[in-house]
């Protein structure tokens, strides 16, 4: 039996020396010491043997079985080596390209311009002490306009046209002001957050105009929160932005969700504000382009967000996100923005 157990493991060397797959490793593996392997038809044979054979031979089949284990481990860990070095020797990683490489024009990637804006924006805002939050993309009727003082049947849905789902009760958000009561049911006053995102809209499409495209919605809540505000938040966004004065005006705007309401229009950068005499298709024809529309919150809304109005006021506003980008770049068709195409999109590479 001895004998046996010697010449198995002759048997076993050599089986192992033509071994070039982890699959035959593990073949091999259960053909000697598996549960239906020769080690284990040796043990079982052991019932017929002696005391004094059992345990001579039961010990020095537990040793060789050890040994086979041992072998099959090393050599599993030689072929694991080997498969993943010939896998680092296919897909390598140049750690070495650099800015300098970059320079020269080779293979260089970076953020969209929106992501730029969105993110120079977040800094902004997070220097200032607000949050940074999200919203789903789709969203249920009474974040979209319920809670937002557009109950079902409101002209102001007209205004907001959007994709509904065959259920009727959920939608493609039109708009990032979702998250003001996204905001109001996690945050207890005082608080004040950002919060960009995409919004999708069923209408027709020109230069200034698409159908998904990024609003970033601004919330600030808090005793004595006044207009003055809101008009100091939004000077200090412009002017980092932009890192010089543009011209902008504000006029009355109706928002059902604001009181007082405002439309903030920056003056047209891609005809610089000339208007008609360029027949600008941006700003058609007027010099100017609706930008961020914003007010004092409704005592409403606040009420939904179950904020004591007699304590608490707010600011809200709602920018246009790819407005400020094609304003911020001098980019004349808002639908190249989102378009993919890599000719308009490498021009803005940047870390
Ligand atoms: C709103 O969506 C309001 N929720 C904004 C708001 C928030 C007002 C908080 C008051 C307080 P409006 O539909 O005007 O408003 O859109 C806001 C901005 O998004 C616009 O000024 C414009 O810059 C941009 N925008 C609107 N429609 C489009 C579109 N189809 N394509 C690209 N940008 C658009």
């Amino acid at each position: 039996m001895s004998h046996d157990l010697d010449t198995l493991l002759t048997e076993f060397n050599q089986s192992l020396l033509v071994v070039k797959t982890k699959t035959e490793a593990m073949d091999l593996k259960s053909k000697f010491i598996g549960p239906k392997g020769h080690i284990s038809s040796i043990l079982k044979s052991l019932k017929d043997k002696s005391p004094e054979e059992k345990k001579e031979i039961g010990s020095k089949t537990n040793e060789y079985k050890i040994k086979i284990e041992t072998l099959i481990g090393n050599k599993l860990s030689v072929l694991e080596t080997e498969e993943i070095n010939q896998k680092l020797s296919k897909n390598w990683i140049d750690v070495t390209l650099k800015d300098s490489n970059l320079d020269l024009g080779l293979n260089a990637g970076g953020y969209h311009p929106a992501t730029i804006v969105q993110r120079e924006i977040e800094d902004i805002f997070l220097s200032m002490g607000f949050d940074v939050l999200d919203g789903p993309h789709i969203e249920d009727d009474w974040h979209n306009f319920g809670a937002l003082n557009i109950p079902a049947d409101h002209p102001a849905r007209d205004m907001q046209d959007t994709f509904w789902f065959a259920d009727n009760l959920h939608l493609l958000r039109t708009h990032t002001s979702s998250i003001q009561v996204r905001g109001m049911e996690t945050k207890k006053p005082p608080f004040k957050f950002v919060a960009p995102g995409k919004v999708f809209r069923c209408e027709r499409t020109d230069a200034s105009h698409d159908m998904v495209f990024q609003q970033l919605e601004g919330m600030m809540v808090g005793e004595g929160i006044a207009v003055s505000h809101l008009i100091y938040f939004m000077k200090t966004l412009l002017s980092e932005i932009f890192k010089r004065e543009v011209d902008i005006r504000l006029r009355p705007g109706f928002f059902p969700f604001v009181e007082p309401g405002f439309e903030l229009d920056i003056k047209c950068q891609i005809c610089s504000g000339k208007g008609s005499s360029e027949g600008c298709s941006v700003c058609k024809q007027t010099g100017w382009v609706e930008l961020l529309p914003c007010g004092m919150v409704h005592p409403n809304v606040l009420k939904a967000g179950n904020i004591d109005t007699e304590k608490y006021s707010g600011f809200a506003f709602g920018l246009g996100l790819d407005r400020l980008v094609m304003m911020r770049y001098g980019i004349d068709d808002i639908r190249l923005i989102h378009s993919g195409d890599l000719r308009f999109i490498s021009q803005f590479k940047s870390y």
